[in-house]
């Protein structure tokens, strides 16, 4: 028999029952509720593609367990906004072509934007730095710094 919990994700409340307490957030994301913007990359909190929000801080989601979030509320990539009408920054992302594989998009769009949100302009030093803990193979971080100063501008 599996615990019940309840997560609100983007705006909805989901309850889903689970055997482990302490599985990651990604998992229950993932497999459960099938929103699949959060990638898998490391499972251990060292590379970024699985950031989510969780009360509008940037989290990864694979080192968070499911009974840690409470009535916390989670916004995944899917939540931020749509393709009628984009985030500032999934814009700026588009219009400066950052993706190359697109594996690691979802945890730098989803720190940019919660940057954004508490910084509206920061500096070159304040993106650098709270983009830091992530990775991307692809090497985009300048694309990426490019992207974070255009929508900036936009907020
Ligand atoms: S998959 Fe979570 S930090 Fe790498
Ligand atoms: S675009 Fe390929 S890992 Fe970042």
């Amino acid at each position: 028999m599996g615990q019940h919990f309840t997560l609100t994700v983007n705006g909805k409340t989901h309850a889903i029952e689970i055997d482990d307490p302490d599985m990651p957030l990604l998992y229950a994301l993932r497999d459960d509720l099938k929103l699949n913007n959060p990638r898998f990359g490391c499972g251990l909190g060292q590379c970024g593609a699985c950031t989510v929000h969780i009360d509008g801080r940037p989290a990864f989601s694979c080192i968070t367990p499911v009974s840690a979030v409470g009535d916390a509320k989670i916004t995944t990539l899917a939540g931020l906004g749509t393709p009628e009408n984009p985030h500032p920054i999934q814009k700026a992302w588009l219009e400066e072509q950052v993706s190359q594989c697109a594996y690691c998009i979802n945890g730098w769009i989803m720190t940019s934007a919660a940057l954004l949100a508490e910084n509206p302009h920061p500096t070159d030093r304040e993106i650098k730095e709270a983009l830091s803990p992530l990775v991307c193979r692809c090497g985009t971080h300048g694309a990426a710094m490019r992207a974070v100063r255009r929508a900036a501008q936009a907020v």
